[in-house]
């Protein structure tokens, strides 16, 4: 792969044109008309063990899944205090000088670091964004350490910054673990069965920045595409932009205050046997206002099989994939210039 070029989108953001590079055809971006209407689903009951309210979870993620594969979780036990320190962080973070974002410049072909506007596998034109991504490795004990990370690039002051970001991780590992306990009851498997597969997994945890611009309709955030992942953790904030393609038209996930969204990858999508839906989705960019989110890609470990289980395949020729594992995945997606909604029918 050749270097990315890199803008200071802070300083295009000042043009009253959007340049030519960042003009999406125009019938791919209108903003959805639609929101989508399901009720968050509240983990409250869930994490208490009450069992009524537990089965009500398992069947609206079912619904959600069957269908979309995209639901809002609230009272999910994570610290709104966490939620608000990365907010505050990742806002110094993307108003430091674009000077300083490079000394962490993300490498080619690398799943970290910070990524100016540039051309990303998921689109032929340049998505309206900028990111900073982590890695985190699930394994307990000393793993790779994101204060040290975000120090080595950025000094002492970023301490707080990168205790934060681990910290959100860790919060993250949780609450994915515990939604994998309620995809598995709601698929009628037993509740621990997908833990084994993200036992020691690495995932990434991507800060998005998309800044106004007037001219937000004739470009996108982050272009069309389903993600390659097991699980994501969205955190967006109230400003709103996420979209997923539903009925043959883009519809609007609503924000929610205090609420994740969480979506199937296609690797989930394969361990359900193909029952539960990994959907295409897109961010479009506000007109006024800077837009943030944060996404928590879970990933199974690097050399686990992706296999159904048993009850989810009642014949061997009823496979809707064959066996792979992610690190095959992450090749094929990371070397293809766009992953879309068939990612995983040419992978297999
Ligand atoms: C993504 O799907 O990668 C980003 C979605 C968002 O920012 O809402
Ligand atoms: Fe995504």
């Amino acid at each position: 792969p050749t270097e990315e070029p890199v803008f200071d989108i802070s300083l295009l953001q000042k043009q009253p044109n959007l340049p030519a590079q960042f003009l999406w055809p125009r019938e791919d971006t209108y903003f959805a008309q639609e929101q989508l209407h399901d009720p968050p689903v509240d983990l409250k009951g869930f994490l208490d063990g009450d069992q009524e309210a537990t089965d009500l979870a398992a069947r609206q993620i079912k619904n959600a899944c069957l269908s979309h594969g995209f639901f809002q979780v609230i009272n999910h036990g994570v610290d709104a205090s966490v939620i608000e320190a990365m907010h505050r962080h990742t806002d110094t973070f993307f108003n430091l000088h674009v000077s300083k974002k490079m000394a962490l410049l993300r490498k080619p072909g690398a799943l970290f670091g910070y990524s100016g506007a540039h051309a990303d596998r998921f689109s032929s034109n340049l998505p309206w964004k900028e990111t900073f991504s982590f890695i985190y490795e699930h394994a307990d004990g000393p793993g790779h350490d994101l204060v040290d990370y975000i120090t080595s690039g950025l000094g002492q002051d970023f301490e707080e910054a990168g205790r934060v970001y681990q910290k959100y991780c860790e919060e993250m590992k949780k609450l994915s673990l515990v939604i994998m306990e309620l995809l598995a009851i709601s698929l009628g498997v037993e509740q621990l069965h997908f833990r084994e597969f993200f036992q020691d997994g690495c995932s990434i945890l991507r800060l998005n920045n998309y800044p106004p611009h007037k001219e937000a309709g004739l470009t996108l955030g982050t272009g069309p595409h389903c993600d390659p992942t097991s699980l994501t953790i969205l955190h967006q904030d109230n400003v709103g932009g996420l979209e997923i393609f539903l009925d043959n038209k883009w519809i609007a996930i609503p924000p929610f205050p205090d609420s994740f969204v969480v979506n199937i990858g296609d690797t989930f999508m394969a361990l359900s046997n193909g029952k539960y839906k990994s959907c295409l989705h897109r961010a479009v960019v506000n007109k006024e206002r800077v837009r943030r989110s944060f996404a928590f890609f879970m990933n199974p470990r690097d050399d686990k099989t992706v296999r159904p289980p048993p009850n989810l395949v009642r014949r061997q020729e009823a496979r809707q994939y064959p066996d792979f594992t992610w690190s095959d995945l992450r090749e094929f997606t990371q070397n293809h210039y766009r992953a879309d909604a068939n990612t995983l029918q040419k992978f297999v």
